[in-house]
């Protein structure tokens, strides 16, 4: 059985490694798939490009994973690529308002069913949204995201970093 992860990943976290691990251990297949709009495009931090580079060297090492995108439908895409399950992860009981609804909808308007793996409780507080903030004033994201991610964001915010690093180190000695 094949399975689509999508979203956003701007950019992927450890919670949806943790749920991409774990999927690609049951599933032949996933294709963790950015969904685009080009009319959303300055909303993100990190390009389309950039979210893919990111994507493939954060999965490089799971064999059976691959990274796409798609600029429409979800529903389209699972149809045209003959995919067959949707995998969404779910970090805790708010998040399941919003899944429900377009887990509803995507077997309303495609047939597709989704699948729902729970997120290792140790990331449920973890988002891209608040990677983002917090790298935003230079603090330490490390442990909540892969390496690619980090090191991408370190150079999103490269001269937040540096002045931070220089400010927060002990004084040097005359
Ligand atoms: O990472 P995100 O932002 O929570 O992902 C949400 C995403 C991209 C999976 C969802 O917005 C989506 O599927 N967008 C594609 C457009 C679409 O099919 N919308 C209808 C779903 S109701």
């Amino acid at each position: 059985m094949k399975a689509v992860f999508p979203g956003s990943f701007d950019p992927i976290t450890s919670g949806h490694m943790d749920v991409l691990t774990r999927a690609s251990r049951i599933f032949d297949t996933v294709t963790v798939t950015v969904m685009h709009n080009a009319r959303k495009q300055g909303r993100h931090l990190f390009t389309l490009d950039e979210r893919l580079e990111i994507l493939r060297k954060a999965t490089g090492h799971l064999e059976n994973v691959g990274v796409d995108s798609f600029g429409g439908l979800l529903v389209d895409y699972m149809a045209q690529e003959q995919k067959g399950i949707i995998l969404r992860g779910l970090r805790a009981v708010s998040d399941y308002e919003y899944e429900l609804q377009i887990a509803h909808l995507n077997r309303q308007i495609g047939e597709v069913e989704t699948v729902f793996i729970m997120a290792a409780t140790r990331w449920s507080f973890v988002s891209s949204s608040m990677v983002r903030e917090i790298a935003s004033y230079g603090g330490d994201i490390r442990e909540m995201v892969p390496r690619a991610s980090a090191d991408a964001l370190r150079l999103k915010y490269a001269d937040v970093y540096d002045e931070r690093e220089r400010t927060m180190s002990p004084a040097s000695p005359d």
